[in-house]
């Protein structure tokens, strides 16, 4: 955990704030990849995770930024933010993690998609795949143009390589089937509202493993009415408990009295992954990729279940 402070707080859109953050006794911060996060612990007990904008890579770095949308629906996260805090409100952030790196190496022509505050990450990628020499092009989209984070800083980029859309003025949401198909991409980088990540995945089932990633900022909602209990085994203490239809399996880990980390709760953030001795896990989390959940090996006990009656988990 790092102990930080805020050292800047700046609207950078129509209800999008920019948050600075320092480590509270002035040390460099440990350096992040594009497309990292960090869990925010914010003063009234919430977790939340967001995205580094300013990733700068190996080694470190002096501050980190994150960009906080106000969410209509929110549970006391960003409201809390955008209402009550300061410069200078100290915040316990966890180290950064990645969940959805830019693999640079492994594409030539790279198609980012960031829409709404799913620019954030999309933001960092692209600064790195400047650097980096990647052949990338953008589509930053957003209701209108005065909500899209970094709207200045991405209209200085090259012409050629930025599309804006914006669904007001342009009477629709933007285009993805033309845009997919649009080009030979090696890979596509999208990060935004479920329903476009959810047309993106549909316009792309013939792509390759690996080639079409994607960040959810909110969790898919999943049928539980077909659930069923099962048993669950930690391999190193030998201990087991059922984890009834009803609870999810870290529910049930701490009604036994195990403290397990977890952070969202939600299968986003990856705070609670374990790894599988035996079983056949039923992945419903948005953390491990498509080559992750068909090996088997790895589990979000925050909200993923057994296909089977026993899963034994290396705990
Ligand atoms: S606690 Fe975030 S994925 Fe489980």
């Amino acid at each position: 955990m790092i102990q930080a402070v805020v050292s800047r707080i700046q609207a950078i859109a129509r209800d999008v704030l920019l948050l600075e953050l320092q480590a509270a006794g002035g040390q460099a911060l440990p350096g992040a990849s594009p497309g990292a996060h960090v869990d925010v612990h914010l003063p009234n007990g919430q977790i939340r995770q967001y995205s580094l904008t300013n990733a700068e890579g190996q080694g470190t770095q002096a501050r980190y930024q994150i960009a906080v949308a106000r969410d209509a629906h929110s549970r006391g996260g960003s409201a809390w933010i955008h209402d009550k805090l300061r410069v200078g409100t100290p915040l316990a952030i966890s180290e950064p993690r990645n969940l959805f790196a830019l693999d640079a190496e492994a594409h030539g022509k790279v198609l980012f998609i960031g829409a709404g505050i799913g620019i954030t990450p999309i933001y960092a990628m692209v600064q790195s795949a400047r650097k980096s020499g990647l052949d990338w092009t953008l589509a930053a989209c957003a209701r209108s143009s005065s909500r899209l984070a970094f709207l200045e800083e991405l209209s200085a980029l090259d012409p050629a390589r930025v599309q804006f859309h914006f669904d007001l003025a342009q009477s629709g949401p933007l285009p993805l089937a033309t845009l997919l198909a649009g080009s030979p991409w090696d890979a596509v980088y999208a990060c935004g509202p479920a329903g476009m990540l959810d047309a993106i995945e549909a316009l792309t089932t013939s792509w390759s493993e690996g080639s079409v990633r994607m960040e959810r900022f909110k969790a898919e909602q999943k049928d539980a009415s077909a659930n069923t209990a099962f048993e669950l085994v930690l391999a190193r203490s030998g201990q087991s408990i059922e984890v009834s239809a009803a609870e999810s399996p870290l529910d049930a880990l701490e009604r036994m009295g195990v403290e397990h980390p977890f952070s969202c709760r939600e299968g986003l953030c990856g705070t609670c992954e374990v790894s599988v001795i035996d079983g056949v896990p039923d992945h419903r989390d948005n953390v491990l990729d498509s080559r992750e959940k068909a090996s088997g090996l790895r589990f979000i006990p925050c909200v993923s279940r057994c296909s089977g009656r026993k899963l034994v988990i290396d705990l």
